[in-house]
């Protein structure tokens, strides 16, 4: 099978794998997902990833319909049906099919779904001479830490970036950067890594976390704190990490050159080292 369908513990090719209408992910985005992708055919971090589904779950009181090792053989599963080298796994979790009602259903046993698609590599070029980003306006709720499938805000300000010939939208709420639309932010200055720390203003990257270890154990210093707008515009050198984008050097924002305007020497060692501990 190609792309490949999964329903509440059933595997089927992905266009006959369907949802109600009156699924609460779609009439009130009442659900919570996760992305994880394979390096080498194996799953990067999915440990970490379905212990964040369960907590995304958690905090909007969402049980679980799978422990983590059912989740874990499934994913396996799929990822084995799909054949493709390298897959991206796409798992959401909804408060189930009931009528129309704000209220959570008294019954309604939650929706499970997953997809699995072939991974496929940002556009040629982009890695190497790094992305254009476009700083927006945060405008999303006070949980971000949350991976809700409540994705509007970050829909309109990607599409905002896309129309401005942009990779990313770096939000900005109060003058200060949160995360990208679909990614976390780190700037370097004078040598240190900074980038927000974890909270309901981001969300608590799995990528993210992997970097930070990894420049920790070069011995790069690392500050998770606010980082300011203007911080990010005068910064030697800008990356974005996240499950699509890896360590994706940041050229331009908003137009400004950022350091030499191609990728910078902390976000090139980076880089190598996630690539050997990938594998690839
Ligand atoms: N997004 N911040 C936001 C808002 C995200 O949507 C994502 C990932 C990240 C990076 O998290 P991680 O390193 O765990 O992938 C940060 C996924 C890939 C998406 O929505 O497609």
């Amino acid at each position: 099978m190609p792309d490949i369908g999964f329903v509440n513990g059933r595997f089927m090719p992905l266009a006959e794998a369907l949802v109600p209408v009156e699924d609460r992910g779609y009439q009130f985005g009442d659900g919570v997902y996760e992305v994880v992708r394979t390096y080498r055919s194996a799953p990067f971090q999915l440990e970490a990833h379905l212990a964040r589904l369960e907590q995304s779950a958690a905090s909007i009181e969402l049980p679980l319909q799978f422990r983590r090792s059912e989740w874990t053989a499934y994913v396996l599963e799929g990822i084995r049906l799909a054949e493709y080298t390298e897959c991206k796994v796409y798992i959401q979790l909804t408060r189930g099919v009931a009528p129309r009602d704000h209220f959570f259903p008294a019954s309604a046993a939650p929706t499970a779904v997953m997809t699995i698609r072939e991974m496929r590599d940002l556009m040629p070029g982009l890695q190497a001479h790094g992305a254009q980003v476009i700083v927006v306006n945060d405008l999303r709720w006070g949980r971000c830490d949350i991976k809700s499938v409540n994705l509007l805000p970050n829909v309109m300000a990607r599409q905002q970036a896309k129309e401005a010939g942009a990779f990313e939208a770096v939000l900005v709420r109060g003058g200060e950067v949160t995360e990208g639309a679909v990614s976390n932010v780190v700037i370097v200055r004078s040598g240190v890594l900074i980038t927000p720390p974890t909270g309901p203003w981001i969300l608590a990257g799995v990528t993210r976390a992997v970097v930070l270890d990894l420049a920790r154990k070069e011995g790069i210093p690392v500050e998770e704190r606010p980082v300011r707008v203007d911080e990010l515009r005068a910064a030697d050198e800008v990356f974005l990490t996240g499950t699509t984008v890896e360590i994706l050097p940041v050229v331009r924002v908003d137009g400004t050159a950022i350091g030499k305007r191609c990728p910078g020497e902390l976000t090139t060692l980076l880089r190598a080292r996630f690539r050997t501990l990938v594998g690839c």
